[in-house]
């Protein structure tokens, strides 16, 4: 037997292997979790997978080829570079901003404008850089910095803003962008919870210098783990790939290697430095303090087929935030809603609901409410965060009384709008919130 005829047989197993677990995860309303967020997939995955596998190549190769000309088209942007996880490409992001190929780098002690109610490692890297994080507030509602008291944030020492767009709702990128070419400031989109979200017709992650995004599970598509990190600037591609890849002098987007181990790479002998031996390899030759922060070709593999999936799942979250919305629209008096800002199309991450303070129940009562229906909830990330351990003394400097920021500590939390909601799951979902608002009428 030939070897495709092999592969073709892996494939059919695979095929039955898929119905058969499918069947085992079938919802039993208040037994089975509602998982805010999770893995959609079937046999596909599994098959690209499987063929990444029986290739053997391991490394990013033909999988990251496709998955990165398939982002790019999709969002309509010039470079995408795959790394491990959305965190690598924060601090890729933040790294490149410092280096010394650029003309004018980020120094020790400039500052970065950032909000306060945000992701770990949307602030670490910052602090990792040895530059300074200055916090501003959130809107409720938006969970978003406001684009006015942003600019009043700017100061002599200010070099960029790292923006998150708070669980897939957008910035109001239009002003931000503003601001940030007549400060002279470069802009980083954290987008890793805000895939298929639009701003004006156009994806965020796109607008700023760097956009950054996320594939661990719980995103809007997964490569188990993984993230990419996108822009439309050639020399910031460039930086990106040499840090990412050990801080290496090669910084080809796609190693001719790759392709054709035989071949003989033009550039590898020829790099001029003054310090090192006229003949020295390329591939030996470091311009930067780097990492090693690539994601393997079966995680590109698996991502390659997640992002055909896509255009459902970008629906689906949408149709599960409006029915939820609804919902949690009769209870005004309790909620504070979730909105956007005009010109925003956002592909939810998630449903924010904040209890308003005088509502006749905590956070936590409906919170554990949900949680012992088997309703899975998450607070908004860090919070304030400020006041978690890890960052209690840090440089920083703030703006305001972050007032926003401590009531989404106190009181907001979220729950799921993802694909793996279907409609008994929903139906269950509202059930609960029914039952759960009628006790405070
Ligand atoms: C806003 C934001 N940024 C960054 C990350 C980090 O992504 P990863 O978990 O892939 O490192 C997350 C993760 O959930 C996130 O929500």
């Amino acid at each position: 037997m030939d070897k495709r005829k092999i592969k073709e047989q892996i494939f059919e197993k695979i095929i039955e292997y898929y119905a058969l677990k499918k069947e085992e995860e079938r919802f039993v309303p208040g037994e089975s979790k509602v998982h805010f967020a999770g893995r959609v997939y079937d046999y596909k995955e599994m098959i690209t997978m499987v063929d990444a596998v029986l290739d053997f190549w391991l490394t990013l190769g033909k999988y990251d080829r496709l998955f990165r000309d398939a982002f790019s088209k999709f969002l309509d942007v010039k470079h995408v570079i795959l790394v491990n996880s959305g965190s690598s490409a924060n601090l890729l992001a933040i790294s490149a901003l410092k280096s010394s190929q650029l003309e004018h780098p980020l120094k020790k002690g400039e500052e970065v404008i950032t909000p306060a109610a945000t992701f770990p490692t949307t602030l670490s890297p910052i602090i990792q850089n040895n530059l300074i994080p200055v916090f501003v507030d959130i809107e409720l509602g938006t969970y978003n910095i406001n684009a006015k008291e942003l600019e009043s944030a700017i100061c002599e020492k200010t070099r960029a803003i790292f923006l998150p767009h708070t669980l897939g709702n957008p910035n109001e990128m239009d002003v931000i962008m503003e601001i940030a070419a007549e400060n002279n400031l470069y802009v980083i989109e954290d987008a890793c919870d805000a895939l298929g979200s639009k701003y004006d017709g156009r994806f965020l992650g796109t607008f700023g210098d760097f956009g950054t995004f996320s594939f661990y599970p719980a995103h809007h598509i997964t490569m188990g783990e993984g993230g990419a990190i996108v822009t439309n600037n050639d020399s910031l591609s460039s930086i990106v790939h040499s840090m990412r890849d050990w801080g290496r002098a090669c910084t080809c987007p796609e190693c001719i290697l790759v392709k054709d181990p035989n071949a003989m790479c033009p550039l590898r002998f020829s790099y001029k430095t003054e310090d090192l031996p006229e003949d020295y390899d390329k591939r030996y030759i470091y311009i930067h303090e780097g990492y090693n922060l690539k994601p393997t070709d079966i995680q590109a593999a698996l991502g390659y087929e997640q992002l055909k999936k896509f255009p459902d799942f970008m629906k689906k979250r949408r149709q599960n935030f409006e029915i939820l919305y609804d919902e949690f629209s009769k209870y005004e008096d309790y909620f504070i809603l979730p909105y956007s800002l005009p010109k925003s199309e956002p592909c939810w991450f998630a449903f924010p609901i904040t209890v308003r303070e005088n509502a006749r129940f905590k956070r936590r009562d409906i919170v554990q409410f949900l949680e012992r229906n088997n309703i899975e909830t998450r607070l908004l990330f860090a919070g304030n965060i400020l006041n978690q351990p890890a960052y209690k003394n840090i440089a920083y400097r703030k703006v305001g009384n972050l007032a926003n920021t401590n009531k989404v500590m106190k009181h907001t939390f979220f729950i799921g709008v993802y694909p793996g909601i279907g409609e008994e799951e929903m139906k269950y979902i509202l059930e609960k919130i029914r039952e759960f608002v009628w006790r405070y009428k």
